[in-house]
């Protein structure tokens, strides 16, 4: 794996910022990484018209011919086919906003990781900095993390976090959290492109996480200077 192109498919809801920054990094050869194909659960994603522009395989599974949105059982079952056709190294979850049943990931073809906008274990699911306001955190951030069947709680990567402002409101702390992610969202990419996480076979192997005695126990926390 260390001198291949780690490849990946990634999973989108929405505007697609963070696999626009995937994209770039594929482009100029800052990550060794082939983006394989996006599947979107959503026809208006912005990410789809991210994807397209740079030519990627793009699946939009949001409605069954007939008209009707999928549910989530019929878009994980064509999800899967797809996967399995593009045979990634690693699926990569980047604002994908529907909670995937565990017998789902069990059978993707490859391991899965998450970008969420908290430090987890605080605040999974939604509305994330509004908050982290609220309960008057000083720090937030996101985390990178592996999907497993229960939400938000697989095995943490990395986090990058922030100090929350006294101005900040939920918009502001999204778009602060956002620069962090265009960070850390690569950066856990090139460790897992590098091997860091492979196994003796090199092959990758994100539920039994190695830790290399080089390094700090995961997560890694980091903090970038903004
Ligand atoms: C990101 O902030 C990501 O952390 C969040 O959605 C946003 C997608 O932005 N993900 C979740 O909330 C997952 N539960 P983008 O579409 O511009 O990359």
């Amino acid at each position: 794996m260390n001198e291949q192109k780690l490849k990946i498919a990634v999973l989108v809801s929405g505007n697609g910022s963070n696999l626009q920054v995937l994209i770039d990094a594929q482009k100029t050869a800052e990550l060794p990484i082939e983006i394989v194909g996006v599947i979107s659960n959503r026809e208006d994603a912005y990410a789809i018209e991210r994807a397209n522009q740079a030519g990627i395989n793009v699946a939009v599974l949001s409605h069954t011919p007939s008209g009707k949105r999928m549910k989530i059982s019929t878009f994980e079952q064509h999800a899967l086919e797809q996967l399995k056709q593009w045979q990634p190294d690693l699926i990569v979850l980047a604002g994908f906003m529907r909670v995937l049943s565990g017998d789902f990931i069990n059978a993707c073809p490859a391991p899965m990781i998450n970008l969420h906008p908290s430090l987890l274990p605080k605040f999974k699911g939604l509305d994330t900095h509004a908050r982290a306001i609220e309960t008057g955190e000083t720090y937030h951030g996101c985390s990178v993390h592996v999907v497993t069947a229960e939400l938000d709680a697989g095995a943490v990567i990395a986090q990058a976090l922030l100090k929350i402002n006294a101005s900040d409101t939920a918009e502001t702390l999204q778009n602060r959290v956002h620069e962090l992610e265009y960070k850390i969202l690569p950066w856990s990419i090139n460790l897992i492109a590098k091997g860091m996480f492979a196994n003796g076979d090199k092959k990758l192997d994100l539920n039994n996480l190695p830790h290399p005695t080089c390094l700090p126990a995961l997560p890694w926390k980091l903090a970038f200077v903004e």
